[in-house]
């Protein structure tokens, strides 16, 4: 049979090592480190993907220097007592063939003092774009306290285990503070000049290679930032790529997107398009002659990537979120099986929605991740005892417990009320830009059948018809309805919402399903600054209503701020003329208006409007768990019908009760 995706799986020679092909899993902080120790979680997360079959993984950074450390995950910097607990992963990741790279981080004034206790320092003590501390003006003797940390660093990797390192130059971090003019105002040897900014990283580089001899692969991680007007030009950047390269200081380059200054298409959500870093890694692939060059950032899936290396945009390319939603995303590509790939959803939700609270991280659609060493990876141990299982609901929660329980050997039906399935994520799937849902529900329709799954659509089941089925346990995911009542959590003695019985009221369920009439110019209160709101108004701009969203926070999609998804949708919403009233709620609705309360002094005024639309938090739909109490079956419940929440707890819920059953 011919090679799938021939492209993406030739091999690569990288200095003294050959990559087995040219799918890699880059840098990313998994926030996991326990003390500044890695530990099993580590373990489990990086072996699962080389055991997935990845090329080569770059472990998320170390901390040079105590200035550098940024999140509470953070490995021990200028510790040697790390050595031992990264040689335990980097031998079992060399053991299925991966190639182990290190990343070595400072982020100069960009850091964290809440975690690293110490003033951030910078080539011209400019402030952070985190926070709103300032930071510190190194003086020479701790520049060269720097660039020994970086030397330093690379030592304990090598000792470590690992195959090089990774300078991270990127979004605008210490080396790229000293590679850029706006950031880098000084008249000393390691500022004015391009030579003079360079000796920074070249001071590094060469004494690295001092400690670390020839057999250890040095790479370099630079982004690319248009939005950024303080950010390096693409011009700027290429030379500076080649100034390392024709100094045979790099072995290769990686090129992300964004920046620190605003980080919006840092890790690119579904409203940025596919392969967004690949023409950056083009460009610089223009200028290099030694080393190789990597493209990154929503790359997405093996026909992209194969793309890439195709069109000669880049000799390898990264895939992150996409491996860690599915770590056998490499070998399953290579063996010409990509629909088997679980596909990531671009939501970072659960990956950067977690490190963004300091979090280890995990994903919306892999609850496994972060937990491989609990569940033995992200792979199923046949139950003792094949039983049958009925599930009702095809929701997230219903369509995971039912992979998992029928992957354990069991046999699986699953009922669901409605002629499709995918419950309310279905129709969150059919919000603007978010198609990428219905390919994941896709999957799971796919895995069923493959699995042999009995689906019966169509079919609500009373407690009587469970209890004639006959199985041996029964899992109800009947999920969560509106609450009807227009509760909001800002005015909570206002319930029912005074005039919701006018009528012309909708619940962004009907409206995403089509089974609202929501005329022209419609009202959104937004409870939630979650996607339920915010996409549902997206949605009607875009289909010509006029809308105005009401919310009780600070800005619309508050709650996406972690995830680095609000700019991006707040510029769309503005681009579609949507209103927003902040800090409001509505205090009463007259059927052609609402009377709109400002939080922040009490007063009111009328807002026009042909339809309310609610997206307030729901209600548990918990007839059956009910009906089904004391009736001697055995009876679990899982996602919404237990309480009403974001999705990944229904995938989570899901696939913990599928390893139990
Ligand atoms: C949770 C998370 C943490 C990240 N941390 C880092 C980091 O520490 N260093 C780095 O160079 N890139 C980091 N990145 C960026 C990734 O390397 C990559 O550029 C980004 O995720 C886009 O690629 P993808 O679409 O393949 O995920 C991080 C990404 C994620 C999702
Ligand atoms: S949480 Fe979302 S974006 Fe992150 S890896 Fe999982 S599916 Fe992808």
């Amino acid at each position: 049979m011919p090679q799938a995706f021939p492209h993406l799986f030739a091999p690569l020679e990288l200095r003294h090592k050959t990559l087995k092909h040219r799918l890699t899993f880059g840098a990313h902080t998994t926030n996991m480190a326990e003390d500044g120790l890695p530990v099993e979680r580590h373990f489990g997360y990086y072996t699962e993907r080389a055991r997935g079959g990845t090329a080569m993984i770059v472990v998320e950074p170390v901390p040079t220097h105590r200035t550098a450390v940024l999140t509470r995950g953070n490995f021990r910097h200028q510790d040697d007592s790390i050595i031992p607990h990264f040689r335990k992963i980097t031998e079992a990741c060399h053991e299925h063939g991966a190639v182990m790279i290190h990343q070595l981080y400072h982020v100069g004034q960009h850091g964290d003092q809440d975690n690293s206790f110490e003033p951030n320092w910078s080539p011209s003590g400019l402030p952070s774009y985190h926070d709103c501390d300032g930071s510190h003006t190194m003086t020479e003797a701790e520049i060269e306290e720097s660039i020994e940390g970086f030397a330093q660093a690379a030592r304990r990797a090598r000792e470590s285990g690992f195959d090089g390192v990774e300078l991270f130059a990127a979004y605008h971090a210490l080396i790229d503070q000293f590679w850029t003019p706006w950031s880098n105002r000084r008249d000393d040897r390691w500022g004015g000049s391009l030579e003079n900014r360079l000796r920074f990283s070249s001071q590094i580089i060469g004494r690295i290679r001092g400690l670390v001899g020839e057999d250890f692969i040095v790479g370099l991680a630079v982004s690319m930032d248009e939005d950024a007007p303080a950010a390096l030009t693409m011009e700027n950047l290429q030379e500076i790529v080649a100034y390392h390269d024709t100094r045979g200081l790099i072995d290769y380059v990686t090129c992300g997107t964004g920046s620190y200054f605003d980080h919006h298409d840092l890790i690119p959500t579904f409203a940025y398009p596919d392969k967004l870093g690949a023409p950056y890694a083009e460009a610089l692939k223009q200028v290099v002659r030694h080393a190789r060059v990597q493209a990154e950032s929503h790359i997405r899936t093996p026909e992209n990537a194969d793309s890439v290396i195709a069109a000669g945009q880049a000799d390898m390319v990264s895939i992150v979120r996409g491996q860690i939603a599915d770590p056998q995303l490499a070998n399953k590509a290579r063996d010409g099986r990509p629909e088997d790939v679980r596909p990531c959803i671009s939501c970072n939700q659960l990956c950067w929605g977690r490190r963004a609270r300091d979090y280890w991280i995990s994903c919306l659609v892999n609850p496994s991740a972060g937990r491989e060493f609990e569940w033995g990876g992200d792979r199923f141990t046949p139950a003792k005892t094949r039983r049958e299982i009925l599930v009702i609901g095809g929701g997230l929660a219903g369509l995971e417990v039912a992979r998992v329980a029928a992957e354990r050997g069991h046999k699986v039906t699953l009922a669901e009320a409605a002629p499709e399935l995918g419950g309310q994520f279905r129709l969150a799937g059919l919000q603007p830009r978010r198609g990428q849902i219905l390919e994941l529900i896709a999957w799971y329709e796919g895995q069923l059948e493959q699995l042999q799954v009995t689906v019966r659509l169509d079919t609500p089941l009373e407690a009587e018809e469970v209890k004639a089925f006959g199985a041996d346990a029964v899992v109800i995911a009947t999920g969560s309805r509106p609450s009807g009542t227009g509760f909001q959590k800002a005015l909570p003695r206002l319930e029912p919402l005074p005039g919701i019985e006018r009528g012309n009221v909708w619940s962004v369920e009907e409206v995403m399903g089509h089974a609202a009439r929501p005329g022209k110019r419609v009202l959104l209160l937004d409870d939630t600054g979650h996607w339920r709101g915010c996409g549902t108004a997206w949605h009607l701009a875009e289909r010509g209503h006029e809308v105005i969203l009401v919310t009780p926070q600070p800005m619309a999609g508050a709650e996406l701020v972690r995830t680095s998804a609000d700019w991006a949708l707040r510029q769309r919403l503005a681009a579609l003329g949507v209103e927003t009233i902040t800090d409001a709620a509505v205090r009463e609705w007259h059927g052609d208006g609402a009377t709109v309360v400002n939080l922040l002094d009490g007063s009111t005024r009328r807002v026009d409007g042909d339809a309310l639309v609610l997206a307030t938090i729901n209600v548990a739909e918990t007839t059956l768990i009910d009906e089904l109490a004391g009736s001697g079956l055995e009876v679990h419940a899982i996602g919404d019908c237990v309480a009403p929440r974001r999705a990944n707890n229904a995938t989570y819920e899901g696939r913990r009760l599928g390893l139990k059953l």
